[in-house]
């Protein structure tokens, strides 16, 4: 039965304040969204590069690396894809309330999903970006050649064919990587995400 003779601690850490105040930066989760094959992978890398250039912590959980871990267990069932967004939101909450800037890449499909893990994560720390890149553009891609295996049925419920992806209603940012130049798209992310993580010392 969950939460019995449990005990956490949580209460009895450093608190966060004191310790976002000393870094001078605040955590937070900047989710990125969107079809396999938009850009959420390349977004995340130069986004931490950029946060460790200006010193500040941040971690990339993207969903090929947490599935080749934590996540090994999982399929592509909409509920395993569920459980999938459940471990990374938790696992981004501990992070973000540590003072990290999390960058959960993750194609996390349905809106129900990613409310989940804005329910986890907490209102004031998810950031919803959503990486738009159409099918066809993904398909054109087709960096991995998951797009041709699926075509061929070599894959089984594949995102925006055979499963559902659902775009975001109100996202707080909208990267168009179909129509912008990677670089505009990088800069914007960047920037955005460096205002909002040091807005502490506006
Ligand atoms: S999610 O739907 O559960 O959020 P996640 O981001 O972890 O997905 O994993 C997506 C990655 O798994 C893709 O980038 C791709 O490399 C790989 N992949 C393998 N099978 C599938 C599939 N059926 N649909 C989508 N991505 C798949």
């Amino acid at each position: 039965m969950p939460n019995q003779n449990i005990f956490p601690v949580s209460h009895r850490l450093l608190p966060r304040s004191e310790r976002e105040s000393s870094l001078g930066y605040t955590g937070a989760v900047y989710w990125l969204c969107g079809l396999s094959g938009s850009g959420k992978s390349t977004l995340a890398i130069s986004l931490e590069k950029f946060l460790f250039e200006n010193k500040i912590n941040s971690i990339v959980l993207d969903g090929d690396d947490l599935r080749d871990g934590i996540c090994k267990d999982l399929g592509f069932s909409i509920e395993d894809r569920k459980e999938n967004v459940r471990r990374v939101s938790e696992i981004a909450k501990l992070m973000a309330r540590t003072g990290y800037a999390v960058i959960v890449s993750l194609i996390s499909p349905t809106i129900e999903m990613r409310n989940f893990a804005r329910k986890i994560i907490g209102e004031k720390d998810f950031f919803e970006i959503f990486i738009k890149s159409s099918f066809e553009k993904c398909q054109e891609r087709d960096v991995k050649g998951l797009y041709a295996d699926s075509q061929n049925g070599k894959i089984k419920s594949f995102t925006g064919k055979d499963s559902i992806f659902e775009e975001p209603d109100s996202p707080w940012m909208v990267l168009d990587t179909e129509n912008e130049k990677l670089q505009e798209s990088t800069s914007k992310l960047c920037q955005a995400v460096l205002k909002q993580t040091t807005s502490l010392n506006s």
